[in-house]
């Protein structure tokens, strides 16, 4: 393009979701998210599930390969995730309210403090709301009650200081029940002095539900509690087949999510849910949609890159 790769025609951070083993195995996909970002996000190796499967067993291998492929290319890492009722180990869900809050205090610390320093920004937790904004009645809501999520942060807060701490979801793109009880509750978690730096907006869409009402005010309000607000996970879903049309939708969707954010000084961070259609989580869960990226499956730019960068 013209202007040159992504990252250098923002002051944002401009970042992808990758998984380790498209970044070991296949060279174009390191080319093409090495050029264009400058913040990784790893999709799966930083989970629950993924570090401590079997308890008190911690496999590091794909988040210690993803963090060092960022020090090698002088890129910054948004860990993902550290307390999310999915991708849970089982052995998680059978313990008393006592235990599980230790254990959830003894990840975070483990998770956290391995790679002090090495995180910009982490998701503390995942989300923890319904629909209607009532809170998701995961084993930590269910077992240890709302509290959770503040004892979450402080955990976070004493393994890496410097870290920014966010709460992230989907669904609170635009003004709606679930993004007001999350405005509610990150007012609430600043009055009472919560280290919470910031709230991630996932911001997976889909053409089929059209694009969500009062983003721009949405990212506004939060700023103004005094937190950042970064783009998470971004993609596009598309209802096959791909037509030209359909990639013009896709475009004017993901720009107006670039331009949202860069209309609020405190929108820090744009990043998507990977960046080929080659890998994308979406023809997975989402039968009958895909191409949901900004790159196609040969890593040629849509219309939706060259929209945010004619
Ligand atoms: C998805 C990954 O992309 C998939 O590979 C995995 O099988 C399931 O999780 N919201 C999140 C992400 O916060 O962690 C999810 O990632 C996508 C939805």
């Amino acid at each position: 393009s013209a202007a040159g790769p992504l990252k250098t025609i923002t002051k944002r951070y401009v970042g992808s979701a990758v998984a380790v083993q498209h970044l070991t195995t296949e060279a174009d996909y390191r080319s093409v998210l090495t050029r264009e970002f400058d913040s990784v996000t790893p999709e799966n190796e930083m989970k629950w599930g993924v570090v401590e499967a079997v308890r008190g067993q911690y496999d590091w291998s794909g988040a210690d390969a993803i963090v060092d492929y960022a020090r090698k290319t002088g890129k910054t890492v948004r860990g993902h995730t550290l307390v999310w009722h999915s991708q849970l180990p089982d052995w998680v869900d059978d313990l008393d309210a006592a235990e599980l809050r230790g254990v959830v205090k003894d990840h975070i610390r483990t998770e956290a403090g391995r790679y002090r320093g090495k995180i910009r920004a982490w998701d503390v937790v995942n989300e923890a709301f319904n629909e209607d904004g009532t809170r998701r009645p995961t084993v930590f809501q269910e077992k240890l009650g709302d509290r959770y999520i503040a004892d979450a942060f402080r955990w976070a807060h004493a393994a890496d200081p410097r870290a920014k701490l966010y709460i992230n979801d989907y669904n609170v793109e635009g003004i709606n029940p679930k993004s007001d009880a999350l405005y509610a509750l990150v007012k609430s978690l600043k009055r009472q002095g919560v280290p919470i730096h910031g709230v991630g907006i996932q911001a997976h869409l889909s053409l089929m539900y059209g694009f969500p009402a009062g983003v721009r005010e949405n990212i506004a309000r939060f700023a103004a509690l005094g937190v950042d607000v970064a783009i998470t996970e971004a993609d596009v879903r598309i209802p096959l087949p791909v037509t030209p049309e359909k990639l013009e939708a896709q475009a004017d969707y993901f720009d107006q999510v670039w331009d949202a954010c860069h209309a609020v000084r405190r929108c820090v961070e744009f990043t998507t849910w990977g960046f080929t259609d080659r890998h994308s989580w979406v023809p997975d869960v989402f039968p009958g949609e895909g191409a949901a990226c900004l790159f196609d499956e040969n890593l040629r730019p849509k219309p939706a890159y060259t929209r945010i960068n004619p």
